[in-house]
């Protein structure tokens, strides 16, 4: 049942620290120095291509940014349009990203990389799928059962197992052991956010908004994406996530005082200020801005609320800012009194190309 929550989804937004102990367990160690995730940490490929749809296409993003920064060359491809992407040479890994494990579009993409001669992995939460079944590896994300059809805790999980999977096959140990101890965080900084974010507030005084804006950089881009689905999939209005830096080549046409902008700002360097000064370009045409921020930068300053998150390693501080869209999403959809665990036109796993 729903344990006293409303719907699934706000119950699944807030077993996210639940299920992050779940996906670490006895696979990060207290030292922060190892990561165990069996014969798939034995993995070492020459370069990856990620295919996933939706929710999950967004942690693909995520999950080549990870191995792009530490020198492997990868690419997250939209599983219905893996067709026209170069083939996998030497050891070339094809990892689909798939809660489910069910849907039609990454299955066929797996099947194609297969062909293709590539070593596939699943990344999923369903032990005993099509995609475990007919891959050659497969790392679950441990994130129970998930009952919304709005992906929130599984995201989450793709997100954390992408970091063990980035760091046992790909990362030295000086990064995993600033990455490690973050992860470790996690369950206790997202209940953090959980317990005091006033996403409610700033839901309810926007509902009524023409369209929504995400913005973000580097690993906050794929959660400015994920925002803006989220926000359409369950409240049905008009929603977009942009990488920051792109809102100046056309987007900014759209900004007015009736689109608040939700900018994901984290740590004080360089990426932070860039997205600092995109801040105020959107302030300059009236739209009220959310900085959804650890505080380290100025973004407060030319922001109109803010939704806060602990510091952390920026890896982590994307599950963090995600936590915080989630409930925007909830919320926004909740007070137009919209079937949140039931969107019209959606199913939980999309079985048909
Ligand atoms: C979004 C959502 C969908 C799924 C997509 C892929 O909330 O649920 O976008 O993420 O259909 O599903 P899986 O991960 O099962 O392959």
């Amino acid at each position: 049942g729903k344990s006293g929550y409303d719907h699934y989804m706000l119950k699944e937004i807030n077993e996210q620290p639940r299920a992050l102990r779940q996906c670490l367990r006895a696979r990060v160690d207290e030292l922060g120095s190892s990561v165990d995730i069996d014969t798939v940490g034995d993995l070492s490929p020459s370069g990856l291509q990620f295919v996933a749809c939706g929710t999950s296409y967004h942690a693909a993003l995520y999950g080549a940014r990870l191995f792009e920064q530490a020198g492997i060359p990868a690419r997250a491809y939209l599983a219905s349009e893996y067709a026209t992407s170069p083939p996998p040479i030497g050891d070339d890994l094809v990892v689909g990203i798939t809660q489910s494990g069910e849907t039609a579009d990454t299955l066929s993409a797996l099947r194609e990389a297969k062909r293709r001669g590539a070593e596939t992995l699943a990344v999923t939460n369903t032990v005993g799928s099509t995609a475990t079944r007919e891959c050659d590896h497969a790392l679950y994300i441990r994130s129970g059962p998930e009952i919304g059809v709005a992906a929130t805790k599984t995201f989450a999980g793709q997100l954390a197992a992408l970091n063990l999977f980035a760091l046992a096959t790909a990362e030295d140990s000086q990064t995993r052991r600033s990455v490690i101890p973050a992860l470790r965080d996690l369950p206790g900084d997202i209940q953090s956010v959980l317990d005091n974010s006033t996403a409610a507030e700033i839901a309810e005084q926007y509902a009524d908004a023409e369209s929504f804006f995400f913005i973000g950089r580097r690993y906050q881009y794929p959660v400015a994406l994920e925002g803006a689905l989220k926000l359409k999939e369950i409240s049905y209005e008009h929603a977009e996530g942009f990488a920051a830096g792109e809102l100046k080549h056309g987007p900014l046409a759209l900004v007015t005082d009736q689109t608040p902008v939700f900018a994901l700002v984290v740590g004080d360097g360089e990426i932070a200020r860039k997205t600092v000064g995109n801040i105020k370009e959107v302030e300059a045409r009236d739209a009220p801005v959310v900085a959804v921020t650890d505080g380290q930068s100025d973004a407060e300053l030319y922001a109109d609320h803010v939704l806060e998150i602990p510091e952390t390693h920026p890896r982590a501080a994307a599950l963090l800012t995600n936590v915080q869209l989630q409930l925007v999403a909830y919320h926004v959809a909740n007070n137009l009194g919209r079937p949140i665990d039931k969107p019209r036109n959606l199913a939980k796993s999309v079985t048909v190309e």
